[in-house]
């Protein structure tokens, strides 16, 4: 089935500069095509169903508990698109995948940027977690941060993966400072770009 991409949302994201090519088509490498845009405030109720079909391990790295449906609700009044940047895909009405770009709440770590994502089983190792990390991460580039982390499970050499194929190189290990449930205590790996570079490589290949 095709992704809906309808004229509201196009013309919706017109009034932000950076993201006026939204809604935008993915297609997945299984030959699905999914939509792929900002959360909107109507989103509220497929981003709790996402949530809700996920394992408790996969929730873990995110901010919020979104096992609450209050803290979704809260999400959808609130979006400042500037503070955190939500980005969603949707296949056949529902929400497949979030990933979030998180402006620092300090002010003398005001020019780096987090990304943080997740996508549903069912559309894993089908691109879509690239994808969607790129988009944040060339938002974030565009929106003049000078260093984009991400904080990785240590031995999740798929989301490793993700984050080096754009640059992103290893700069630290918090030793033991996640627990997975089953597991015991695991290494943190916080992983960064500098845009500086990226944006140099861009000249360079124009
Ligand atoms: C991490 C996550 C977002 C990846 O999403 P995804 O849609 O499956 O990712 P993609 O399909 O775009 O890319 C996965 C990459 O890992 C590679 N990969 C898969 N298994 C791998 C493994 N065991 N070792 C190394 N690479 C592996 C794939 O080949 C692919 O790379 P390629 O595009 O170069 O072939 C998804 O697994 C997830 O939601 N995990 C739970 C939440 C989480 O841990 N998020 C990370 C915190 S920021």
């Amino acid at each position: 089935m095709e992704s809906t991409v309808s004229q509201t949302e196009t013309q919706y994201f017109k009034r932000f500069p950076l993201l006026s090519d939204y809604p935008k088509k993915f297609v997945l490498k299984d030959g699905r095509e999914v939509a792929i845009r900002p959360m909107i405030k109507e989103d509220v109720e497929a981003l709790y169903d996402f949530f809700s079909k996920l394992d408790p391990d996969d929730k873990m790295f995110l901010r919020d508990d979104v096992s609450r449906k209050e803290t979704i609700i809260k999400w959808g009044e609130n979006l400042n698109y500037d503070v955190v940047l939500p980005i969603i895909a949707i296949f056949d009405g529902k929400i497949v995948a979030d990933g979030t770009l998180h402006a620092s709440n300090y002010f003398w770590t005001r020019h780096v940027a987090e990304i943080r994502i997740v996508v549903a089983k069912d559309f894993r190792n089908l691109g879509l977690g690239k994808k969607i990390v790129s988009e944040l991460f060339f938002n974030a580039v565009k929106r003049g941060f000078k260093k984009v982390i991400a904080q990785v499970p240590f031995h999740q050499l798929n989301t490793i993966r993700i984050f080096e194929s754009l640059g992103f190189e290893k700069e630290a290990i918090l030793r033991k400072h996640i627990m997975i449930k089953g597991k015991g205590l695991a290494d943190l790996l916080i992983m960064s770009c500098f845009t500086d570079k990226v944006i140099q490589n861009l000249k360079v290949s124009i």
